[in-house]
């Protein structure tokens, strides 16, 4: 089948996320062109991952660059509608919450190309973090949301995505983690050249959002920690971004004297996975990082006030801690001395999925007719449809959710078990008469369901 699929890719981390789901449709011989935003321009940020995961040349390079949110989101919604023009895709990917995903979102949506979201979802409910507003406006108009976790899903559901628009998939990290893991280990020699071995604690540390930036007195307090911290070899990859403001704040020449912390450039993926793969803990404010710290078993001081990964918490695998040196020294600690930190992440199941995502995703774009998925106008003879719960009863005890979608012209938005619990609308599953049903439809077929169901 012909398809014609753009994957746009902005930042370091979207390149890492997209390349399991490029390969997977590739696989599958649907091609699938890359575009690149250029969020992220430096090589250490962006050329490196294009080569190490093999990704094909972009057909494109949109050049945005820094700037001010306001800035790289319009300037990647203006630039992106030139591109969309001339490559008229199908569909169009891309993964995470960036201001390169806003904009990316925007344009297709606004020229009636159906936006396909993968990592959707997560939410820290905090609306001072700008990925936060991305992640929020990017779900609400992609076409199809690949969420990675129950947790992802149970957000969208609750904010009214219809299910059929949602996909459970797991996260594309962990595909990444497992592809690459043996040609790290087999080729990367970062752990000779810091003479890192089991013996020695190690901290791997990664910083570079704007609250912890922005903000003097938490990078401050993140940089005490570290000084503080010198039973173990600290190892910094910076990103650009922290390497500036360190140098601004002339904390960077305390860390540089420190000889327990080594501070370096940013690293490609083989040599990060092996070092990570090889800490004894890790302190970071990154979303990809805390995911690969769970899969790799290795316990996570969160240097942020919430999480949209909140399982890593749940599972016992980290802690938040913010930007505070004493909460940050003794979360570590705790992690270097306690050895039930690893034990508990190596007997949780891993939440953000088996290395299968972008196979999950593949196969779903495959069995998807594209075209269907553009925007298009509904007709509501009242005007616009109205939500209902409703008891399950009468002949409608039994049916299953399709059924009921199709009989009585309505979407079912949620299912909820006799306890109030709330599961996702599968298709195929039955309802019962312990059960309650949501559903959003005209009101004229949601009285003709509440008969149905003999109330
Ligand atoms: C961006 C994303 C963040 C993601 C991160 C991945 C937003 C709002 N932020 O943050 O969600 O976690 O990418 O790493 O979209 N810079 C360079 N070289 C580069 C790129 C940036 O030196 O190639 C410097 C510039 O000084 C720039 C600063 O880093 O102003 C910040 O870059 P930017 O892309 O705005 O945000 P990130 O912090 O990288
Ligand atoms: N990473 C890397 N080299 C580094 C630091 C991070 O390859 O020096 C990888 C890391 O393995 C993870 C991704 O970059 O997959 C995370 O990117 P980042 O922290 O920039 O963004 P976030 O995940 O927070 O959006």
């Amino acid at each position: 089948m012909g398809r014609s699929l753009l994957f746009f890719v902005g930042t370091r981390p979207e390149i890492i996320k997209a390349a399991p789901v490029i390969h997977s449709l590739e696989r599958r011989g649907i091609p699938v062109d890359l575009v690149h935003v250029g969020q992220h321009y430096d090589r250490e940020l962006s050329r490196v991952f294009l080569d190490e995961f093999r990704l094909p040349e972009p057909v494109a390079e949109l050049g945005v660059g820094s700037g001010s949110h306001a800035y790289q989101t319009a300037e990647t919604v203006m630039r992106a509608e030139e591109v969309l023009g001339e490559f008229l895709p199908e569909a169009v990917l891309a993964v995470g919450d960036t201001n390169a995903v806003l904009g990316t979102a925007l344009a297709c949506t606004k020229l009636g190309i159906p936006f396909l979201h993968v990592e959707a979802g997560l939410r820290s409910f905090d609306l001072t973090m700008p990925e936060e507003i991305n992640r929020r406006v990017s779900d609400h108009l992609a076409a199809l949301n690949f969420a990675p976790t129950a947790r992802a899903v149970e957000n969208l559901l609750n904010e009214g995505i219809p299910p059929s628009k949602v996909r459970l998939t797991g996260n594309t990290v962990v595909d990444a983690v497992h592809t690459m893991l043996p040609a790290a280990r087999e080729r990367s020699k970062i752990l000779r050249k810091l003479r890192i071995d089991s013996s020695k604690l190690t901290l791997l540390v990664t910083v570079h959002r704007r609250e912890n930036l922005d903000r003097p007195e938490r990078l401050t307090g993140i940089v005490e920690a570290l000084l503080e911290l010198d039973e173990a070899l600290v190892v910094w990859p910076l990103h650009p971004h922290a390497a500036r403001v360190l140098r601004e704040r002339r904390l960077l020449d305390d860390l540089v004297r420190a000889p327990h912390i080594k501070v370096m450039k940013p690293l490609g993926y083989l040599d990060f996975l092996s070092l990570l793969s090889a800490s004894t803990a890790v302190a970071t404010d990154s979303g990809g990082v805390q995911e690969e710290a769970f899969t790799l078993g290795v316990p996570c001081a969160i240097l942020r006030d919430n999480t949209e990964r909140p399982e890593i918490i749940e599972l016992g695998g980290g802690l938040i801690v913010g930007a505070h040196p004493g909460r940050i020294v003794k979360a570590v600690r705790d992690f270097f001395y306690k050895s039930s930190w690893r034990r508990r992440i190596r007997k949780a199941r891993n939440p953000f999925g088996d290395g299968r995502a972008g196979e999950r995703i593949a196969e779903i774009i495959a069995a998807t007719d594209l075209e269907s998925l553009q925007p298009s106008s509904p007709h509501f003879e009242e005007g616009a449809p109205v939500y209902a719960a409703l008891r399950v009863g009468g002949r409608v005890n039994g049916m299953t959710v399709s059924q009921v979608q199709e009989e009585f012209n309505l979407t079912v938005v949620a299912v909820y078990d006799r306890r109030g619990r709330a599961s996702y609308p599968e298709p195929g599953m039955t309802l019962t008469a312990e059960g309650v049903i949501k559903v959003l439809g005209e009101r004229g077929f949601v009285e003709r369901l509440r008969a149905a169901c003999g109330r």
